[in-house]
């Protein structure tokens, strides 16, 4: 029997986070060199750490993953709420070539990423509500928040973050919108750990911004289209200065919601959807 090595005694034992780091680098294989990959016990908003103090760029896609989020940001000003060993909360920062896709199409990729990466851990019903909350069975199971850095002379770059519900403790507070569900749910089994979850979305990720990177959003439309949660069905779209309503006629070549109103087609470019009760209440 070949001799092993026996561990070093005096050798530091890794932390819990430098040991998830390593196994995330080892899920994704050769895959890792691409990434830049740091992993915290906890901080504020992962977005923010990273739109505050973006790396230097090194040719890498730089990840950050927290235990824990003490002010974790949802869209349009929300909070995001999770806790740890029960949410994956995690940001990346993409920077593309200059003269890239436009960025309304760049949430929906991420969308659509998230969205095929759990199809490949095995959820069934995936669904997407514009612009890139991702839904089981109209429930919301992850969301994703994307903020554009300044450019400032150099290529567009984008911190995109991603909240995902692995197991939500009982009586879990968040507002009950549409509902909301977990991946131990979805899956009706105790999900894979964080690092091999986090792995599979990642590559994903990898794959389809280089899609997009070549091709732009019209190479993915029709992806997300099949995953459209409101699809041909009546929705309510409430945004800054407005609500409309209409019948939800899919995603243009750039991104934007198409809806088909009395007065025709609109482009929606920013806001939140709803599916419109069929009761009466037309607002
Ligand atoms: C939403 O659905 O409103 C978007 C939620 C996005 C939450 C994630 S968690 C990781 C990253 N850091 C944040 O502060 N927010 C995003």
């Amino acid at each position: 029997m070949p001799l092993q090595p026996s561990p070093d005694p005096a050798a530091p034992t890794p932390s819990p986070v430098a040991t998830r780091a390593a196994e995330l680098a080892a899920a994704l294989g050769p895959l890792a060199r691409d990434f830049a990959l740091d992993w915290v016990s906890e901080c504020a908003s992962t977005n923010t750490a990273l739109v505050d103090a973006p790396p230097a760029d090194d040719g890498r896609i730089h990840v950050l993953v927290a235990d824990r989020q003490h002010a974790g940001r949802g869209r349009r000003g929300r909070q995001w709420l999770s806790w740890e060993g029960a949410s994956l909360t995690f940001s990346t920062l993409w920077r593309f070539a200059p003269g890239a896709p436009a960025p309304a199409g760049l949430s929906l990729v991420a969308g659509l990423a998230l969205a095929r990466a759990l199809e490949q851990l095995g959820v069934h019903g995936v669904q997407l509500k514009w612009p890139n909350d991702v839904l089981v069975h109209g429930d919301k199971l992850a969301g994703i928040l994307i903020d554009l850095l300044p450019s400032r002379g150099r290529p567009p770059a984008a911190v995109i973050g991603i909240g995902l519900n692995l197991r939500l403790p009982e009586g879990h507070g968040i507002e009950n919108q549409t509902g909301v569900t977990d991946l131990a749910q979805a899956l009706e089994s105790a999900p894979p750990a964080p690092p091999a979850v986090l792995a599979v979305i990642l590559t994903e990720m990898h794959r389809l911004f280089d899609t997009y990177a070549a091709g732009g959003f019209p190479a993915l439309r029709g992806a997300w289209q099949q995953r459209n949660a409101f699809a041909a069905l009546p929705v309510r779209i409430v945004s800054d200065d407005a609500i409309r309503t209409g019948i939800c006629a899919g995603v243009d070549d750039d991104g934007a919601l198409l809806l088909r109103t009395d007065t025709g087609m609109q482009r929606i470019l920013a806001g939140d959807v709803s599916l419109r009760p069929l009761t009466g209440d037309a607002a």
